[in-house]
């Protein structure tokens, strides 16, 4: 699909006009001057409420923000993906994952192919295998049942299920403890071997190619220290499988009857509804994990149905666009209001910077514009006491998304009060800041004397004007993290079609991996390395001294 330069689109030549005046609003007076603001600027879907009033801007900026979606062909795009078509087009594939959430009785033919029913079959299994596992009728090679429950993967294959489980503890299974080792780093391995029984612990090896050096090193590792307690024909009782490599899978000794397969349409980043989901399913149960995919399910069919105007992941992609190639904005900062979620800032920045941290466009020519910013944050109140000083007063202006849940899912008094007055607060003094006339009103009601506030004055100002989302649902449970999940996944899309890139292959991370190959075979010893420049050869040096002494 051959489509003009973004600077070339009209709405991309009007907005920057726009932005020569947008640029100077004060958020206050667009509150002051639109009382209906928050109706105006808010819309909800699956479960969900985005509450985007925060933002610089105006009706007109968000016609035309949804203009250049538009003239950036976002219509056709999200089609071709819903239909199958191969977009991921360096890779020849398709990009399916919404099709991972369809129900039971939808069609989808792709290649000639309905995927629904394989889909399905998949989802069977992974239901009447969680069944045994959480009643405790699948039992270890000692004859009892599983207690730990240990994925090893790693970035897709680890951060999905990982940040899931974690978000849905308060509705896991009270026998079952969940580990994640992702790091090739053998204190990752080392620490959950430390705490687990052979007998009762069940190893998912997790990895779409199932060639990744860091989990197959750590899958040898598990095996080979079950080993040391347990003889070999315990290990099916303890090792499956989830893959798209059935030959890897069968060579590593894992029986294909204990492998859930899924399918090379599926990206890693966007893995956590398939198979790979399976410690969702084992945590949570099968039905959980139903409302999971329904809750995704549903933000899919609002994505494809509801106009680009009232559409959520338009409108919180386009808001990224507006504030990264607009008002230069190099990060943007997610701020979950809720412990549960501690690890979905880390889960968004493999969705969106893995997804759209691109420097050419699908047709190889250098994009015009700075495309993914820098995703980060960690759990509020937390970050307010670390970096939200950097928000309210640094030089840099970053948007912040705060998320939280209207009931907490625990019984301690007061607590969700709190948690949710600071959150509330954050946003409204990241917008309204505090002018020098308040900081003076205040140091006077205080009796500081004229000099004193004088000289504090610059410190104590904030300049406000900060924007900010605000994503609000009724409580954290499987059907709105699905839908919190599927809603950045659309986000990721919409920003990446914006910027004509492909938002579905990964080449970036390739050469660092063969690198890594090369300097494993000098550190394992032969002839000095003198290959490398100056500094690699030194610090290669120094490692095999280290390593061999
Ligand atoms: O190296 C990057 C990457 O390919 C990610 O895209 C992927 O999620 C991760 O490695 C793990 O890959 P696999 O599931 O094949 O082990």
């Amino acid at each position: 699909m051959h489509r003009p330069s973004l600077t070339e689109l009209p709405a991309f030549k009007a907005l920057s006009a726009h932005h020569a005046q947008a640029r100077d609003w004060q958020m206050r007076a667009l509150f002051a001057q639109q009382p209906s603001r928050f109706a105006d600027l808010s819309l909800e879907a699956a479960g969900l409420l985005l509450d985007y009033s925060k933002n610089r801007v105006n009706p007109e900026t968000m016609q035309l923000l949804v203009q250049l979606a538009r003239e950036s062909g976002l219509e056709a795009k999200r089609a071709a993906m819903f239909a199958g078509e191969k977009i991921n087009a360096t890779e020849r594939r398709a990009v399916l994952h919404t099709a991972l959430r369809l129900p039971r009785n939808a069609s989808l033919v792709v290649d000639g192919q309905d995927v629904v029913p394989e889909v399905h079959a998949v989802l069977d299994r992974m239901k009447s295998f969680s069944e045994r596992v959480r009643s405790g009728s699948w039992t270890g090679c000692t004859g009892e049942p599983v207690t730990d429950v240990v994925n090893i993967g790693i970035g897709g294959s680890d951060l999905g299920p990982e940040m899931a489980c974690r978000a849905l503890r308060t509705f896991a299974h009270p026998r079952l403890t969940m580990h994640f080792v992702s790091n090739v780093d053998g204190h990752d391995l080392d620490a959950v071997l430390s705490k687990v029984n052979p007998g009762t612990t069940l190893f998912i090896i997790a990895s779409k190619t199932f060639t990744t050096r860091e989990t197959m090193m750590n899958a040898q590792s598990a095996r080979a220290w079950f080993l040391q307690k347990h003889d070999e024909a315990g290990l099916p009782r303890h090792f499956v499988a989830v893959s798209t490599n059935t030959e890897a899978v069968s060579a590593f000794g894992i029986d294909p009857d204990n492998m859930f397969p899924f399918w090379d349409w599926v990206g890693g980043r966007y893995s956590v509804w398939s198979a790979i989901g399976l410690p969702l399913v084992l945590a949570v149960g099968f039905d959980a994990f139903s409302e999971f995919l329904a809750g995704a399910h549903a933000m899919d069919a609002h994505f494809l149905g509801a106009p680009l105007e009232r559409n959520m992941p338009v409108i919180l992609g386009m808001l990224g666009v507006w504030y990264r190639n607009f008002f230069d904005s190099a990060s943007v900062s997610i701020a979950p209001y809720h412990q549960d979620l501690s690890q979905f800032p880390a889960y968004l920045q493999q969705l969106e910077m893995e997804s759209n941290g691109k420097r050419v466009t699908s047709g190889g020519a250098p994009v015009a514009v700075a495309t993914c910013p820098v995703v980060w944050g960690d759990v509020g109140t937390n970050g307010q006491h670390a970096y939200f000083q950097l928000l309210h007063q640094g030089t840099d202006i970053t948007p912040v998304d705060f998320i939280a849940a209207l009931r907490p899912a625990h019984a301690l008094a007061g607590h969700h009060a709190v948690l949710l007055a600071n959150c509330f607060a954050q946003a409204e003094a990241f917008m309204q800041g505090k002018t020098a006339d308040e900081v003076r009103a205040e140091m006077r009601a205080q009796n500081v004397a004229e000099d004193r506030i004088e000289a504090l004055l610059p410190h104590r100002v904030f300049p406000g004007n900060r924007p900010s989302n605000m994503l609000l649902m009724d409580a954290l449970n499987p059907a709105t993290l699905g839908a919190l999940i599927a809603l950045y996944e659309h986000k990721t899309f919409v920003q990446g079609a914006v910027w004509d890139i492909n938002s579905f292959d990964q080449w970036g991370v390739e050469l660092g991996k063969v690198l890594a190959k090369n300097i494993e075979a000098e550190l394992a010893g032969g002839p000095r390395p003198d290959r490398h420049d100056a500094s690699t050869n030194a610090l290669i040096e120094r490692a095999r001294a280290a390593l061999s002494g």
